[in-house]
């Protein structure tokens, strides 16, 4: 079962994802007095972006991270923490000490794990509990960078790790599905004919994550709420 929200256009499902994000970043400092969300990268987000500046929320107290990051330095164009923070954090006035980025110039076992002390740190050394994980699809169905057949899918305690993905020879640090399990809201942005086939592979095929990593989004566990436009839609109804 799919928990998808079908709006026309993308513009119409970033704008969805943006507001649930905004509505669950309010919950969270209402009720908590904190709010930690971590964003994917990729271009669908540039929307959402654009719809989530124009949104009243908590956005100057929340502490913002990333689901997953290229091993590149924070003003590469590839650097997904150089594109929220032009379109995003830097226009909503983001005080630098929220903003938990990967260190993506250094090595990448190291950017990792500085990453991990740093995700702990923000959760007083307890195992992270993300208020929102804002998640992406690929075409090949992976989601954060936990591409087909990489084993870190298996992992359940881990926190985030460095992965190299063969097929774009790139070395990446990425939340592990531990950590996706544990989030209080996930919302997938998913929009475009080309996720079509990734949405009918993970709700129709059988459930092998390792296969289709975006089934990790699927598990009871861990619901999540897709935001799709009609051009993605028409793998879901295919099933
Ligand atoms: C990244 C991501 C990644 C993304 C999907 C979809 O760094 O690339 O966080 O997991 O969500 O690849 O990317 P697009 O939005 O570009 O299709």
């Amino acid at each position: 079962m799919i928990d998808a929200l079908v709006y026309p256009t993308a513009r119409d499902a970033a704008a969805g994802c943006a507001q649930a994000i905004a509505d669950a970043v309010n919950e969270a400092l209402e009720q908590r007095g904190a709010a930690r969300i971590a964003l994917s990268g990729g271009s669908t987000p540039l929307l959402m972006f654009e719809a989530m500046r124009t949104l009243d929320a908590g956005w100057a107290l929340t502490d913002w991270f990333w689901v997953d990051e290229r091993c590149v330095p924070p003003d590469h164009e590839l650097s997904n923490y150089s594109a929220a923070a032009r379109h995003l954090l830097e226009p909503l006035n983001v005080p630098a000490a929220r903003i938990h980025r990967v260190r993506g110039e250094l090595p990448p076992a190291e950017a990792a794990l500085r990453y991990e002390e740093e995700i702990l740190a923000a959760f007083g050394g307890e195992f992270p509990v993300f208020d929102v994980l804002q998640m992406g699809l690929g075409a090949d169905a992976h989601t954060a960078s936990l591409f087909p057949g990489e084993p870190l899918i298996e992992s359940r305690d881990g926190v985030a790790a460095a992965v190299f993905v063969e097929k774009i020879a790139q070395w990446r640090v990425t939340l592990l599905p531990g950590v996706l399990f544990e989030a209080r809201a996930r919302f997938v942005l998913a929009t475009g004919a080309d996720k079509a086939d990734p949405l009918r592979r993970i709700t129709r095929d059988d459930l092998n994550p390792l296969r289709l990593p975006g089934q990790l989004l699927l598990a009871p566990l861990a619901p999540s709420r897709f935001f799709v436009d009609e051009a993605a839609a028409v793998g879901i109804e295919q099933c």
